[in-house]
């Protein structure tokens, strides 16, 4: 009886940790993710290591693109399972360009072409390039969605992956314009809402699709590519933490992740949520190149969990966190301090 109970019990618990696939997320300290690649070959063992610390990690494309015979997607799937390899609890992304045709995703292009009519074309049948002359999907196609979706859950059965990253997935008219008619500009533009929601539903509940602004239709998780220390970044935050996103605050790739980034910080410590996280550092380095992964001493820093949401008074932000910190941010200087608790 108590036997059979206790079976039960561990049985239940491994059901749990099982399909607890959602990101780790600890308000410990300050929640960081990772985004990026090595353009020359695969990271160092003691890369891998401050790498697998950080909670998120997406492997963007150009993976290994200057080494000769190797697909990015192939290195790409190959770093994240160095990354499980070592920190089972680092949950690892798959980049995929919503609609792009980048010519480091090697694999992906070369598939393509086996299918002339997936390429978005103009009313005179030819190629659609955008402003810095990629080829478009064409989203409008079922049969191109459904070969999306396969690429993502593929690299993510192969990886044990925890979710894909879609590029440039917001509403289109924000970056690109086609040049279509009003007809089929509409079909394109739904048929990027249809991707988003159509991949996000076969990758369920605990996995994530990431799009790319605060309140994306269908994803579940948001990456805000250019989160600056300012009121409007704050907001944005916000936003994707009220709809119930996991969200991703990455710092613009103009600042050096090795100067003072407390501004930046204490601008995402006034608006993140459960599982938000913050992260600094360019899309691809080379050779031994660190850039990507600094990890700054206040990482390690007592944090807490929040006593509540920021106040805001006379333009000033404030927020006080459990285990002593307490971050304050200027909307009149865009400055932040923050006094870690000890
Ligand atoms: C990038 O790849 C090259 C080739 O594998 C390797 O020598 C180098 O250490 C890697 N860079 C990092 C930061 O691990
Ligand atoms: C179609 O081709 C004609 C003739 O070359 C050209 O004038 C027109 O701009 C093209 N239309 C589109 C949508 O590119
Ligand atoms: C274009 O983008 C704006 C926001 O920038 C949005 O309000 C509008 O609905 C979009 N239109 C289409 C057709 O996606
Ligand atoms: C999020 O977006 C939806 C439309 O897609 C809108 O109805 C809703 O009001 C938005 N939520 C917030 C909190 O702005
Ligand atoms: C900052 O955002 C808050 C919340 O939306 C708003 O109430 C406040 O007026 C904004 N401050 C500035 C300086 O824009």
């Amino acid at each position: 009886m108590a036997m059979s109970s206790w079976t039960l019990f561990l049985f239940s618990l491994m059901v749990v940790l099982c399909s607890a696939k959602l990101p780790m997320f600890s308000w410990d300290t300050l929640p960081v993710f990772f985004h990026s690649c090595n353009v020359t070959g695969l990271y160092s063992e003691e890369s891998i290591k401050t790498i697998a610390k950080f909670q998120m990690v997406t492997i963007e494309k150009s993976q290994s693109h200057l080494v000769s015979g190797v697909d990015d997607e192939d290195d790409m799937m190959r770093v994240m399972k160095m990354v499980k390899d070592v920190n089972p609890n680092a949950a690892t992304y798959f980049y995929m360009p919503s609609f792009k045709v980048h010519p480091q995703m090697s694999k992906m292009t070369r598939e393509l072409d086996q299918h002339p009519d997936w390429y978005l074309r103009d009313s005179n049948g030819t190629k659609v390039r955008n402003r810095q002359g990629y080829y478009a999907f064409d989203v409008s196609k079922p049969d191109l969605r459904q070969w999306w979706k396969n690429f993502c859950l593929n690299a993510l059965k192969v990886t044990n992956g925890d979710g894909c990253y879609s590029d440039s997935s917001q509403r289109y008219n924000t970056t690109f314009k086609p040049p279509l008619s009003p007809e089929k500009e509409k079909a394109w533009g739904d048929g990027l809402l249809e991707l988003s929601k159509e991949v996000q539903q076969a990758l369920g509940d605990d996995r994530l699709l990431i799009g790319k602004v605060a309140n994306q239709s269908y994803v579940k998780a948001v990456q805000i590519e250019y989160f600056y220390a300012r009121n409007s970044s704050i907001v944005e935050l916000m936003l994707a933490v009220e709809v119930g996103q996991v969200v991703q605050a990455h710092v613009p790739i103009t600042q050096n992740c090795c100067d003072d980034i407390t501004n930046f910080e204490a601008a995402f410590l006034i608006g993140a949520g459960k599982y938000s996280y913050f992260g600094c550092g360019i899309w691809s380095t080379p050779n031994d190149d660190t850039n990507a992964f600094i990890w700054r001493p206040e990482y390690d820093k007592p944090l807490g969990a929040p006593n509540g949401p920021a106040t805001y008074k006379n333009g000033v932000w404030r927020r006080e966190f459990s285990r002593g910190t307490t971050v304050e941010f200027d909307t009149s200087t865009n400055t932040g301090t923050i006094k870690w608790g000890t």
